[in-house]
């Protein structure tokens, strides 16, 4: 039995991040929670990921970090997530608080207090990106990042940029250009294979658990936004694949290659994903490819049923 990675969770929830916790508190030794402003403002992501915690009665650490990003205006997805970023389950009375709201000391600190840890950064690179300015001996320490983020296909946000790399372009630009270990990017070429629909909802709703109920909730509300967004009744579970990267990288298959991010232009925060072959720079990403699209629900849907 290999031991569980250690991981920091950097997230903005989020239905989908709300979705990664849960699977990341039952595979992984979760160090910690830091949160970040993403599909919401900092505030409403914080407060999300605390009653996630609360919900599923999960023992974490949670820090809040960067309000705003390093260069470029603070950018919201309520279109998508809602004004309160996790709008759509019935949601209880917050009863847990934050340890700090300093997350970028609280990742420098666990970095340098233990080995071999993962950073998995699910909405913008904001904090890991101060965390590497103001800690540059951490980026070595790590045992790699996995992201939620890019695209080596289409964006959703623009036609070539995906929300999390196009909310703080920098900070992305500076983390793909670290020497990390290893980089893992699971982009919407991967994460548009992991859909979830009624049917997996109707799954939690059976499960008749606090959190089964809850997590049935956010995927409806996540499937209804894909109703409304798409046309489609169906959401992409993004965030879930960053982690299971980590967790169940068996589920994955990848390419190495060379990754760089647009941070100006009409391609602000595209991710530049070198599939030339011939002539191609030195790679720096696992860009991940396929996903066990079945196999990936049940561990997901497996998650759920741990919880009260
Ligand atoms: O583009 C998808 C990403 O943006 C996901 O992380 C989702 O939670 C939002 O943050
Ligand atoms: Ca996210």
């Amino acid at each position: 039995m290999t031991a569980r990675p250690k991981i920091i969770l950097d997230c903005d929830p989020g239905h989908d991040d709300a979705m990664a916790i849960l699977i990341a508190a039952h595979h992984t030794d979760l160090l910690g929670i830091t949160t970040v402003s993403g599909n919401a403002p900092l505030e409403m992501t914080t407060r999300n990921a605390l009653l996630v915690s609360q919900i599923a009665d999960i023992d974490v650490e949670v820090h809040s970090g960067a309000d705003r990003p390093l260069h470029v205006e603070p950018k919201h997805a309520s279109h998508v997530h809602g004004r309160t970023g996790l709008d759509g389950p019935v949601l209880p009375e917050l009863e847990r608080r934050v340890v700090s709201t300093d997350a970028v000391t609280f990742i420098i600190d666990t970095v340098r207090q233990n080995d071999d840890v993962w950073l998995v950064p699910v909405g913008p690179l904001t904090n890991i990106a101060l965390a590497f300015m103001a800690a540059p001996d951490i980026v070595e320490r790590i045992a790699g990042i996995s992201l939620m983020g890019g695209s080596a296909g289409p964006g959703n946000v623009t036609p070539v940029a995906e929300f999390n790399i196009w909310a703080d372009p920098h900070a992305a630009h500076l983390v793909l250009a670290s020497s990390a270990p290893r980089i893992i990017m699971a982009g919407l070429n991967l994460t548009s294979q992991y859909m979830v629909d009624q049917v997996t909802a109707d799954r939690l709703n059976a499960m008749g658990s606090v959190t089964g109920t809850f997590a049935a909730q956010v995927v409806e509300a996540y499937v209804e936004a894909g109703l409304r967004i798409r046309g489609v009744p169906s959401a992409n579970m993004h965030d879930p694949c960053a982690v299971m990267a980590v967790t169940h990288p068996n589920l994955f298959t990848w390419t190495d290659s060379h990754v760089d991010v647009s941070t100006e232009g009409i391609t602000i925060g595209m991710t530049v994903v070198d599939d030339r072959g011939f002539g191609s720079a030195e790679p720096n990403v696992e860009v991940l490819r396929n996903i066990e699209r079945d196999a990936a629900i049940e561990v997901f849907v497996g998650s759920v049923a741990t919880y009260r």
